[in-house]
């Protein structure tokens, strides 16, 4: 159940170029948490930090591994709180609230599935990675970011992913945004899921309004969330069902309902 935990670090380490890796020890988050799941993290660390961070951070379930009882959750550090997470070290205590958000349930018809990352991305997507390779589906991902050094190891990803990849500056794979690919691989593809930057899912909700995009797609939406818990309303999105919340009825919304012209806050 959805609730308030008191989580030790196993491990935490740098994995790219600003971007960290934080492993909690947790059997209940581990058997609760599912992909498209996040967590409100309270970035204030131990006893001794100096400066406190107002309000806690979403950050995606980024991996579960039931067997050992352990989740885990990867971000870029882009501000105070990531900056203040990323000094933690084993042994340190996180207070997070969670698992929150919809679950991403895979559609028992998908055979062939596409994953579209723009930047930390990947942190959104891994968890459903990993429930898509387990289930044998035929699986690519097309990760994008700003140079090689930015984008999420290869080695970390699980076998069995076919992946490409597209930077800002040609540093790895083609020099093109990441959705570039996406024509080369959606001809045999059941369903595509994207997390990402707002101009990449907004590219790609544009690309099924003009036909160059024929594939349902869902993408993981961000938005600076004060609560995370449906009761601030700071995280709603224009859709063509209505007002949503990005905590509550999302993350993940179909990419062609997204009313772009309306004002909304994701950043
Ligand atoms: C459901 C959800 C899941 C997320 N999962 C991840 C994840 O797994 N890994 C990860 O690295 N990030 C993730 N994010 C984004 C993450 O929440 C922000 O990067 C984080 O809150 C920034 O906090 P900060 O204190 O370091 O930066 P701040 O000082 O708060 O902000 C620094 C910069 O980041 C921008 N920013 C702040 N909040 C967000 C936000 N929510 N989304 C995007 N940009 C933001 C600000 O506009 C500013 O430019 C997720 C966001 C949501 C809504
Ligand atoms: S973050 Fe408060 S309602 Fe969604």
């Amino acid at each position: 159940m959805t609730g308030e935990h008191k989580l030790e670090i196993i491990s935490s380490d740098q994995v790219a170029m600003g971007v960290f890796r934080i492993v909690f020890q947790s059997a209940e988050l581990a058997y609760e948490s599912k992909p498209g799941q996040f967590l409100m993290v309270d970035c204030n660390i131990g006893q001794g930090s100096n400066e406190s961070v107002f309000l806690r951070r979403p950050l995606a379930v980024h991996r579960v591994d039931v067997e050992k009882e352990q989740i885990s959750i990867l971000f870029q550090v882009v501000g105070k709180g990531t900056l203040a997470l990323s000094k933690a070290t084993a042994g340190d205590l996180i207070d997070v609230i969670g698992p929150l958000g919809r679950p991403i349930e895979i559609d028992s018809s998908v055979e062939n599935i596409v994953f579209v990352s723009g930047g930390l991305g990947i942190a959104s997507l891994t968890s459903l990675i990993d429930v898509a390779v387990g289930r044998n589906l035929k699986v690519t991902l097309l990760a994008g970011a700003r140079n090689s050094y930015r984008l999420y190891p290869s080695q970390l990803l699980p076998r069995g992913v076919t992946e490409m990849t597209a930077t800002d500056d040609g540093s790895a794979g083609i020099r093109a945004p990441v959705t570039h690919l996406v024509s080369q691989v959606q001809e045999k593809t059941d369903i595509i899921y994207a997390c990402g930057p707002l101009p990449m899912l907004k590219a790609l909700s544009e690309m099924a309004v003009d036909g160059t995009l024929t594939v349902n797609t869902i993408g993981l939406l961000e938005s600076q969330m004060a609560c995370g818990l449906g009761i601030c309303k700071g995280c709603v999105v224009d859709t063509d069902l209505g007002d949503k919340l990005i905590c509550l009825d999302g993350p993940a919304f179909d990419l062609r309902e997204i009313r772009w012209e309306s004002q909304f806050s994701p950043v």
